[in-house]
């Protein structure tokens, strides 16, 4: 049973709250805030209920050093905005400027700590970090869902440091929803995987071959699986080293029961700047690149994406961010929205396919993991999560 933190008495006390506030930067501005809005919830319940809430996160891939392009400061405002009170950036993880601001924080004072991956304790899950970032509270609450599948200072050395590490709302309720869709789920079940690569999602691949009653294959990850058929891709994206693991996900469907749904047609062109041309799977020119699926392939996912009960969406159908090759990604989404099953869209370009058609709210949950959406779907446990668990 999952330790939940509406149990803790935090009034007076500092709390540890590991949120995923991993955003998108474009020139020092968050770009995306998703991640920032759904954790605000959690800072605000602390807040409001008398805890000095001492937030932490990690943003991109900082190499256990200082990296002025990956400071979290530009995110304070943004989440100040959301919780509704003010925010202290503190410019630093977990020394003495952090100690000192904690000290100095009264009850229902929220501060957001530097950048965890500044330090190379953080993803090496040093016990020295864990001790200084234990040090800075009295109660620990994780609500970062999508870092749940690290295994880093922050998610897991730390909690162990305290006698009730405890789940905020946003992890308990990513933890319904997906585990709704994962042990449970009512059928038809229908799984649509696209993104650019198979390799990044085998795990998860291999599990919904054999428990999906569709999978539906698009964007990159398609054309290895049209590969392994022998079918012709042009010059598109592909990886053909995982044609024989294609191969042995599509017998593992067919043993299972489980169909198969791969484009029929195809958006093309020479480059992304050129216009697109639909074809026909088979038609594909030597010099052709897919960058989309094309009208009939979208029919066929929104037919089968109709009749399901549950629907779990992860990566894009084509190169989204060009409106000349959006189409099937948004159509993934409509069908989603439309389709009055549970549905679950996980992934930060799903993700914001889903907001730039403005149909967020017309799906049941929208993740704020990508990888740890995946992991746990493949059935892996995640150790962000196993720590929270009652011992
Ligand atoms: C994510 O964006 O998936 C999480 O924040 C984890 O980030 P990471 O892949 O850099 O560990």
């Amino acid at each position: 049973m999952l330790r939940q933190m509406d149990r803790l008495e935090v009034a007076g006390k500092r709390v540890l709250v590991r949120l995923d506030l991993n955003v998108p930067l474009k020139e020092g501005k968050v770009r995306d805030d998703t991640r920032v809005r759904e954790a605000a919830p959690t800072v605000r319940a602390l807040a409001e209920r008398g805890a000095i809430v001492v937030a932490c996160s990690h943003l991109g891939r900082a190499k256990g050093k200082p990296d002025p392009a990956l400071s979290l400061a530009p995110v304070a405002p943004v989440l100040a905005q959301y919780v509704g009170r003010a925010v202290r950036f503190v410019p630093d993880t977990a020394d003495a400027t952090a100690r000192q601001a904690v000290a100095t924080a009264r009850p229902g004072d929220v501060l957001l700590l530097e950048n965890l991956r500044f330090d190379a304790g953080e993803e090496s899950n040093s016990p020295e970090l864990c001790r200084k970032l234990a040090a800075l509270a009295d109660l620990y609450v994780n609500d970062a869902f999508g870092t749940a599948h690290r295994a880093h200072a922050s998610t897991t050395g730390v909690a162990k440091l305290f006698a009730a590490p405890s789940a905020g709302p946003l992890m308990a309720r990513e933890l319904r929803a997906l585990g709704k869709v994962r042990d449970n789920p009512e059928r038809p079940f229908v799984a649509v995987v696209g993104g650019a690569k198979v390799s990044d999602k085998l795990a998860t691949l291999k599990a919904l071959a054999a428990k999906a009653d569709t999978l539906v294959l698009v964007g990159g990850m398609a054309n290895t699986f049209l590969l392994a058929k022998g079918i012709g891709i042009g010059t598109s994206l592909a990886e053909p080293d995982l044609a024989e693991a294609a191969r042995e996900i599509m017998a593992t469907a067919t043993e299972r029961g489980v169909a198969v749904l791969l484009p029929t047609d195809v958006v093309v062109a020479s480059d992304l700047e050129s216009p697109g041309r639909t074809v026909g799977v088979g038609e594909v020119g030597a010099n052709d690149r897919i960058f989309d699926i094309g009208p009939a392939s979208r029919a066929a996912i929104a037919a089968v994406v109709t009749g399901a009960r549950t629907v779990f969406w992860n990566g894009p159908a084509g190169v989204f961010e060009k409106p000349a090759f959006a189409e099937g990604t948004l159509a993934i989404a409509r069908a989603l929205a439309d389709s009055g099953a549970f549905s679950v869209v996980g992934g930060g370009e799903s993700v914001a396919a889903v907001q730039q058609a403005g149909l967020a709210a017309k799906l049941s949950h929208v993740s704020t993991g990508g990888g740890a959406s995946l992991e746990f779907l493949a059935g892996d446990v995640l150790p962000g999560v196993a720590v929270l668990e009652e011992r």
